[in-house]
Formats: structure tokens, C-alpha cells, sequence
């Protein structure tokens, strides 16, 4: 590129120009309009740098006085750039800051917390309750097979007790769609009681054993307002040396009294289970009438809210443990009529309806 020869004079004068325009050329100016300016004054081609290569035109007597010049107003041009650049920048934070400023006067978006459903609030009282009673919970799977859930528990295939326990089968797979649908033939059923998972405790700790089993169960019932198929029950287990139906009875006694109050009173009865002998139910005063009588309590007074027993030692032999050596205690109960008596439900129906509009009426359990 050619030079233009310029006189110092006309050098002078272009670069007061640029001196004294460059401020209201940059005034107002974005970011984009902002390198626009530099390149066209400090680019490669730019304004000022063009001037600045006239430099060596110039008389060499002139040159020291408009060189300086020429510093001076490439400095002020960049400080002026500068200065506008870091205004554009200030001037973006407090936009930022304006935008992003939050209103602590504004009312709060509701946040919607759930909670457990009754029962589970239960069931988290009875753990709390039993916890302090030093048993850990244990649990097992709700899908079983026969094994576990019957012929463990001392209860043979074709034994009359089988008919305590209508069974919800799990097909033999494409026994359905053929049209018969008949039982898996690996003896696949959903559990009828918390019960079998004694067994797995029994084989997966050693003694001293002292678990509660929660957990969801199955059977084949006409459902209606005190049936469901599904349910829930809190089975207890404990094996030790030396343990007795004396022991039984003081932990259930103190059991129902924490539950139910200092003042609840209860009994045992005789009772039938293959898998405990011998077996008790146990009762307690009628919540509902206090023992005089109603339709709660069938007129009795009483109110069975277990089943329970020492363990058969078939059953302490199915746990992989020596019955001469240990004895154990163990108890299976219903969670959901506590539920109901607790908070004046009518019908279990309505536990397990998956209408929320009912269920969110009872909020307590967090
Ligand atoms: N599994 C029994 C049932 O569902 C309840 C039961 C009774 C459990 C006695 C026990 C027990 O552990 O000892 O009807």
C-alpha cells in the first residue's frame, strides 16, 4: 500500500480531528457499533493507524514533535474505547442486577408436601413402639412360593389349616392365555401372611434373634368392608435360649399397653396355628365400647388383635436352627383394622381406594 505524502501540517490537523471526535463518535455507542469504531480507528486500515504510518513522510526536524502527538491521541482513542467499553459492561450488570432482583415482600408458591398413607403412619408407630422394645425390623419378599409359605411353617400341601389361608396363585406362564389357567408349577404365590419371612430371619441371622417383619399380604377374600385382598400385617420373631411363653405374654402385655394406653386390659386365649405350639390369640378391650358390648366386639367385650405362639420346632428346624438349643416366641397381627379403629373408618375399602381426597384427610405421618 502506498503512502500518501502529507505535509506535518495537515498531519497535525487530521489528528486533532481524530482527538477531538472521537468521544461523540463513541457516544451511545453498543458493543457491536463499539468494535465497529475500533477497527475503523486502530483496524489495520484503520484511520488512525493510516496516519500514524505517514510518520515517516514527515520532515525529520517535525517528526519528534507530531510522533508524540501521534502517542498521545493513539492513547486517548484507546483509553476512550476503553472507557465506553467498561460502561457497556456496568451498564449490563445493573440491568442484570434489576432484572434478577428478588421481591422478598412476594408471596410464597405453595408447595404441595405430601404424606403416608394411615396405615404406613401405623405401621411407623408399631416399629417406633417395638423399636424401643429392641427389636430391628427384617423384611421378605411379598411374591413367595409354597415352600416358604406353607410347608416351612409346618403347614403340608393337602393339610386341612390350608384353608386359613385362601391363596392368590401366580399362573403357570401361558396357562392363561391358553385358557386353563392353572397354579405355577414352581409354587409361585403371593404371600398369605408375613409368617414365612421368619423363616428367612431364622436362616439369615444368628441368635439371639429379636426382628419384626411389616410388610403387604394376599389372599383370595370376597372383598367388602372388612375384607380386602391386600392387606398388611407386623409379624414378630424371637429366638433365644431359655425363652418362654412367660416371655410371650409379658412383651405382648406391655406391647398393647403402649400402644393402646396403661389402662387397656387383655387377655389370651387358646388358639390354633401349625406353626406355633402352643398357640394363643390375644385380645384386648373392645376400643369401640370400653368391654360392655356392641357391634364392634360381636357383643363380647374383647377384641382379638393377634395371633401368636412358641415356635413349632419344626419350623425352628426349617430356620436351620437346633430346637433343643433354642426356643422362640413369635406373633403375626392385622395392621389395617388398627388403622381403622384409629381413625373411626368404616370401611377398608376406603384405605386402599387411591382416591386422594380421602387419604389426604388423615395427615399426620410425615
Ligand atoms: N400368620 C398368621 C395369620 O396370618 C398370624 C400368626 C399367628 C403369626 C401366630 C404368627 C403366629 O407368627 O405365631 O393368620
Amino acid at each position: 500500500m502506498t503512502i500518501e505524502p502529507m505535509t506535518a501540517g495537515d498531519l497535525r490537523l487530521a489528528l486533532e480531528r481524530v482527538r477531538t471526535s472521537v468521544h461523540e463518535r463513541l457516544e451511545g455507542a453498543d458493543t457491536a457499533k463499539l468494535e465497529a469504531l475500533r477497527l475503523d480507528l486502530l483496524g489495520r486500515s484503520g484511520e488512525l493507524t493510516l496516519l500514524l504510518r505517514r510518520l515517516g513522510a514527515v520532515d525529520a526536524a517535525e517528526r519528534p514533535a507530531i510522533g508524540q502527538l501521534a502517542n498521545e491521541v493513539r492513547r486517548e482513542v484507546e483509553a476512550a474505547i476503553a472507557e465506553r467499553a467498561q460502561e457497556l459492561q456496568s451498564g449490563d450488570l445493573e440491568r442484570r442486577l434489576a432484572r434478577e432482583r428478588i421481591d422478598m415482600t412476594a408471596p410464597g408458591v405453595l408447595v404441595r408436601v405430601g404424606h403416608l398413607h394411615p396405615t404406613m403412619t401405623v405401621e411407623r408407630e408399631l416399629r417406633e413402639i417395638l423399636h424401643a422394645f429392641g427389636f430391628e425390623v427384617f423384611e421378605g419378599p411379598e411374591i413367595e412360593d409354597d415352600w416358604w409359605n406353607f410347608e416351612a411353617l409346618n403347614i403340608p400341601p393337602d393339610h386341612p389349616a390350608r384353608d386359613l389361608w385362601d391363596t392368590l396363585y401366580v399362573a403357570e406362564p401361558g396357562s392363561w392365555e391358553a385358557g386353563e389357567p392353572r397354579p405355577a408349577e414352581d409354587g409361585t404365590i403371593l404371600r398369605t401372611h408375613t409368617s414365612p419371612v421368619q423363616i428367612r430371619a431364622m436362616r439369615t441371622l444368628a441368635p439371639p434373634i429379636r426382628v419384626i417383619m411389616p410388610g403387604r399380604c394376599f389372599r383370595y377374600e370376597a372383598v367388602d368392608a372388612s375384607h380386602n385382598f391386600e392387606f398388611f400385617q407386623v409379624e414378630g420373631l424371637v429366638v433365644d435360649r431359655d425363652t418362654s411363653l412367660a416371655d410371650l405374654k409379658g412383651m405382648l402385655e406391655e406391647f398393647a399397653r403402649a400402644l393402646y394406653g396403661e389402662g387397656t386390659k387383655t387377655r389370651f386365649r387358646p388358639g390354633y396355628y401349625p406353626f406355633t405350639e402352643p398357640s394363643v390369640a390375644f385380645d384386648i378391650g373392645c376400643l369401640v365400647c370400653g368391654g360392655s358390648g356392641c357391634a364392634a366386639c360381636k357383643r363380647s367385650g374383647w377384641m382379638t388383635i393377634l395371633g401368636a405362639g412358641m415356635v413349632h420346632p419344626a419350623v425352628l428346624r426349617n430356620g436351620g436352627l437346633d430346637p433343643d438349643e433354642y426356643q422362640g416366641y413369635a406373633w403375626g397381627m392385622g395392621l389395617d383394622r388398627i388403622t381403622l379403629l384409629r381413625y373411626g373408618i368404616a370401611d377398608l375399602r376406603l384405605l386402599m381406594g387411591a382416591d386422594l381426597r380421602f387419604v389426604s384427610q388423615f395427615s399426620e405421618g410425615r
